[in-house]
């Protein structure tokens, strides 16, 4: 049970439910019920929380009572929520469905294969001169044994450089080195969480985070983003008082899946909430330096922290590369200590060379990642261009950063979509990757990292099967499909 969500909160789920498109002569009660599905369909309204009693929801949707009372019953037929007498009616999916996915996928090593699934760039030409001239750094280090658990000390120190050129003034010790993000995070969950400890994360999220968690057998609630607006402020804010979770782990920088960018507003009052309740929180950075359209990006969480609750995670893979797996914690002193102590039981150190290279890079990091903009605008505009043209009842919002756009589609047919692109040769990552309990099935992550060229052959391809789902027969995908 992940908590609470109150009348004012559902109504504003809500929205526009009962002058939905699409609604024609179905009574109130049909509608309000529909839109309730649609919203655990999606992710939005997480599994398991109480809904408020009807009295409360009629009086915040000003309705009558009968109507909520009757939706709630039709929700109870349809198997989405479990009541109890006295105590409360939760959300739940048919049959009680959860997924048991890992999250974790890999890319097959077919070249023929449009991968859509990763959303990672090619290395910037200006690997093999920074590899070449890290070879070059080499011998400094060859008289040492070559573990430094927390990294060399002259990656420390640009990792370091780097926030405080972020606004936010950080010292060396404040870093330790990790073999990529996804290692960072894995570290801060064995120092951070005990087993069936709750975690906090945004639904959508980065599916990858949500193995990290299932590794740790963490309890997980969920914050759902609006597709168009991201965080709604007062429901995050409330699901972290009434779940007082230990951990959040947050993206706030073109967050992947959806590309919102928490504004600075937000970001500073969701550190003094998770202060008040005393949670911790892991703010993943990966698609900081990623902005685009000249958008400015508002000062890192850990700037509004006076009290040692963010840990910043980040790395080379998004701007870099991912071969090179360099990543970085930024945390106090201590607790970087105390890190490197979990991460000796670990892999002991990160390979010195990798370090070397990634010096070489970050002391080029304006040139590389003002190229890198440029060919990742183009390239959203290219996959913006396409969908508009081949799919254009699906709906997007133009991400001002990072590397995916988070694409509602015109159905709960994600997986399915998947499925039947990988025979046109599109790898997809369908929309239930990025949640939990088989939601998010009207959604795909789309990144625009492949070539311009390639994004437009795989949309074309993707036009071709969508309209195949429907001409295979349109009664199957009615109902959201759940991945059991
Ligand atoms: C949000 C997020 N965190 C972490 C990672 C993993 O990054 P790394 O390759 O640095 O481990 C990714 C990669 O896609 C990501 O999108």
């Amino acid at each position: 049970m992940t908590g609470q969500v109150r009348g004012v909160q559902l109504a504003r789920l809500l929205g526009q439910w009962h002058a939905l498109p699409g609604r024609r002569r179905s009574p109130d009660y049909a509608a309000l019920a529909g839109t309730v599905r649609g919203l655990l369909a999606d992710g939005r309204l997480p599994l398991g929380v109480r809904l408020p009693a009807e009295r409360e929801l009629a009086e915040a949707l000003r309705i009558s009572r009968t109507t909520v009372t009757a939706a709630y019953r039709q929700l109870r037929e349809t198997g989405h929520l479990a009541s109890r007498r006295g105590a409360g009616s939760w959300t739940m999916l048919p049959g009680n469905h959860r997924v048991a996915s890992t999250g974790l996928w890999t890319p097959l090593d077919d070249r023929e294969m449009l991968d859509l699934g990763v959303a990672a760039l090619a290395a910037p030409p200006q690997l093999l001169s920074a590899a070449r001239a890290a070879t070059e750094d080499l011998p400094r280090y060859l008289s040492g044994a070559g573990y430094h658990p927390t990294g060399i000390i002259e990656l420390r120190e640009a990792v370091a450089d780097a926030y405080t050129a972020r606004g936010l003034p950080t010292s060396a010790d404040q870093i330790m080195v990790t073999s990529g993000t996804q290692h960072a995070l894995d570290l801060v969950l064995r120092l951070a969480l005990a087993p069936g400890g709750t975690v906090l994360v945004e639904s959508p999220t980065y599916p990858n985070a949500l193995a990290a968690l299932a590794g740790r057998r963490a309890r997980i609630t969920t914050h759902g983003l609006a597709a168009d607006a991201g965080w709604e402020p007062d429901l995050l804010l409330g699901s972290l008082r009434q779940t007082r979770p230990k951990l959040a782990y947050l993206i706030p920088e073109f967050q992947n899946p959806t590309g919102h960018l928490m504004p600075a507003s937000l970001r500073e009052r969701v550190v003094a909430a998770a202060h008040a309740v005393g949670t911790d929180l892991i703010i993943d950075e990966s698609f900081v330096d990623l902005s685009m359209d000249g958008t400015e990006v508002p000062p890192p969480v850990a700037t509004y922290d006076r009290h040692s609750r963010v840990v910043s995670i980040g790395g080379m893979s998004k701007p870099y590369w991912g071969g090179l797996r360099i990543g970085w914690v930024r945390a106090s002193a201590p607790q970087v200590q105390r890190l490197a102590a979990v991460r000796v039981g670990v892999d002991m150190a990160s390979p010195v060379l990798d370090q070397l290279v990634a010096v070489h890079l970050l002391a080029d990091a304006e040139a590389i990642v003002a190229d890198r903009r440029v060919q990742l605008a183009v390239q959203r505009d290219a996959l913006l261009g396409a969908l508009a043209h081949r799919l254009p009842e699906w709906r997007v919002t133009v991400p001002r950063g990072g590397v995916t756009l988070w694409a509602e589609l015109d159905g709960p047919v994600s997986s399915a979509l998947a499925r039947a692109a990988e025979e046109v040769g599109v790898r997809l990552a369908p929309g239930p990757r990025f949640g939990l309990d088989g939601t998010l099935e009207r959604f795909l992550r789309l990144p625009f990292t492949l070539p311009a060229a390639d994004l437009v052959e795989a949309v074309g391809r993707i036009a071709a099967v969508r309209y195949d789902l429907d001409r295979a027969g349109r009664q199957r995908w009615r109902e959201p499909a759940v991945i059991a």
